[in-house]
């Protein structure tokens, strides 16, 4: 069965397009909606150009009704926050528990939480002196960039970094790690438990979770794909 997922997707949607190829590579789940709260963003406008069926959220996507009718009529199984910048109403995060994901591009906790999005996240990280960072993909609860870690990948932050560079770097990472995240959970090999842990089934040579990665290194990226079981 393929696993039907809906986007959401406040910006320009380059995670997006980079969890579209990933899946039309493998299979096994497929983007059937984009929505998001701006009628402009490149995400819905690249989904258009595809033939993928869009959504504009109106209401600053905060009508929980409006959202759960969207992802009803898609026959979604699971949702991606890609760049989302909304906090996903209760009602709609209690029905997709363990079924919708976010990506930030951050190592959380730390730089996490409202108004930590865009240059401000990187900023924070520059300012703080810390030598690592790296997206965060998690499931979705109530609370800004606060659901379950599923996986991280590190990148490094180096002294004469700007907030443009390491952006960059990070979106890299985005770019590979939501990906193999996404279906790894849309696959069911990754679970969220009712005491709220995360579960994965195990893969075969499973490697430690944390290789210190840049994904322009093919080598490594393959090693840190096998690192989370993808
Ligand atoms: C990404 O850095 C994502 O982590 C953050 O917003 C950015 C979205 O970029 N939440 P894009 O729209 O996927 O290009």
């Amino acid at each position: 069965m393929t696993a039907r997922i809906a986007v959401l997707a406040s910006g320009r949607g380059s995670n997006l397009q980079a969890l579209h190829a990933y899946l039309e590579r493998v299979g096994g789940a497929q983007i059937v909606r984009v929505g998001s709260d701006r009628a402009e963003s490149g995400a819905l406008g690249w989904a258009r150009d595809r033939q993928i069926a869009t959504s504009t959220i109106h209401g600053g996507g905060n009508d929980a009704t409006t959202l759960l009718e969207i992802l009803s009529e898609s026959r979604a199984d699971f949702v991606v926050l890609a760049g989302y910048l909304r906090l996903v109403p209760p009602e709609v995060v209690r029905a997709y528990r363990g079924r919708m994901l976010n990506v930030h591009p951050a190592l959380l906790p730390a730089f996490g939480g409202p108004g930590m999005y865009g240059a401000r996240v990187h900023r924070a990280v520059l300012d703080s002196g810390a030598r690592l960072s790296g997206p965060t993909v998690h499931f979705v609860d109530e609370i800004y960039d606060h659901g379950a870690i599923i996986s991280q990948w590190p990148v490094p932050v180096f002294a004469d970094d700007t907030e443009a560079a390491l952006a960059a770097r990070v979106l890299r990472a985005e770019h590979l790690l939501l990906p193999r995240v996404t279906h790894l959970v849309a696959t069911g090999r990754i679970t969220l438990d009712d005491t709220g842990r995360v579960t994965r089934a195990p893969a075969r040579g499973e490697r430690a979770a944390f290789l210190l990665a840049t994904p322009e290194d093919d080598v490594l990226a393959e090693s840190m794909a096998s690192a989370i079981g993808a």
